[in-house]
């Protein structure tokens, strides 16, 4: 039965994900409904084993009630996974191909979008920093979930994670000491206050709220892949119409988009390994 997926006892009805996704926008204005079902079934199989109960129909009355568990599923919904300088080599070819051509501009508009934590767009911070763009620079960060924004704006995490993004750095072309970049206290690094000043952090829904106007770079990463086609191509477009002509927009490596040069056409793949698109010069 395709509607049912099992988990040990746990099962999953597709009625049940549509009574629990209406619950959490009617009461909290989360639309997940034109999420890719698989992966959204996935997480709610691992919520059902986190509240141990044996129907996600259950956890309907709670999320209605209790704030905080609400918050937990949306949180569970949303997935911040991030690093800094994720898939190094895409930042490689960022610092050394694209950075150079941006220069040329007076003002380098970026909106990334998807934020999560913040590694990304503190990431960008650094990179600018270091091809002297920084100053001219202006990067609005945004994501559905105001608690990921707070933790971006915050700019700590775990000190544990430093090696791994360090190493990430260094493959992305990054030549100083990844530590310069931040304060180490209490077993957290934190992002040094210069690389935060050109960002701001601001709520944003990509399924209902518009456009960013006239951006050089849109930066969407790891995003698209929770969202089904519909919802992509609707997203792909608001991406596309916020950048000016002649812009660069960014997906995750990996993130294939079906029928994306068909759909939207004023969109001019330049990498597909990178998955990095230019909007065309003549279109609006
Ligand atoms: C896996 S993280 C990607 C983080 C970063 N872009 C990267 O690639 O490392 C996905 C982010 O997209 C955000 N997100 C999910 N749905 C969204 C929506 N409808 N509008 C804006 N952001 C959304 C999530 O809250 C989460 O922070």
């Amino acid at each position: 039965m395709a509607a049912l997926i099992k988990w040990k006892n746990h099962h999953i009805e597709d009625v049940e994900v549509n009574l629990l996704l209406n619950a959490l926008n009617e009461r909290y204005g989360y639309d997940f409904s034109g999420y890719a079902r698989a992966s959204l079934k996935r997480r709610l199989l691992g919520l059902m084993h986190y509240f141990d109960v044996g129907h996600l129909s259950q956890l309907i009355p709670i999320v209605l009630y209790d704030e905080e568990i609400a918050q937990t599923v949306i949180n569970s919904i949303s997935v911040p996974t991030s690093e800094f300088f994720r898939d190094p080599g895409v930042w490689y070819y960022f610092r050394t191909t694209i950075l150079p051509q941006l220069a040329s501009f007076p003002r380098i508009n970026i909106w990334q979008a998807g934020c999560g934590y913040g590694q990304e767009a503190y990431s960008l911070a650094i990179l600018l920093h270091e091809t002297g763009l920084l100053k001219r620079s202006r990067i609005f960060s945004s994501d559905i979930n105001p608690l990921f924004l707070d933790n971006a704006q915050r700019g700590c995490w775990p000190v544990r994670y430093k090696q791994q993004w360090s190493d990430n750095y260094a493959q992305a072309g990054g030549s100083g000491d990844f530590a310069d970049f931040f304060i180490e206290k209490n077993n957290d690094i934190a992002i040094r206050d210069e690389f935060k000043q050109p960002i701001e952090f601001i709520q944003h829904n990509l399924v209902v709220d518009d456009v960013f106007k006239e951006m050089q770079l849109v930066i969407c990463r790891n995003v698209l892949l929770y969202f089904g086609n519909t919802l992509q191509e609707h997203v792909v477009d608001l991406l596309a119409r916020s950048l000016e002509r002649g812009g660069y927009l960014l997906l995750g490596r990996g993130e294939n988009i079906v029928d994306l040069p068909e759909k939207h056409p004023q969109l001019e793949l330049l990498d597909s390994s990178l998955q990095l698109y230019r909007k065309l010069i003549g279109v609006s």
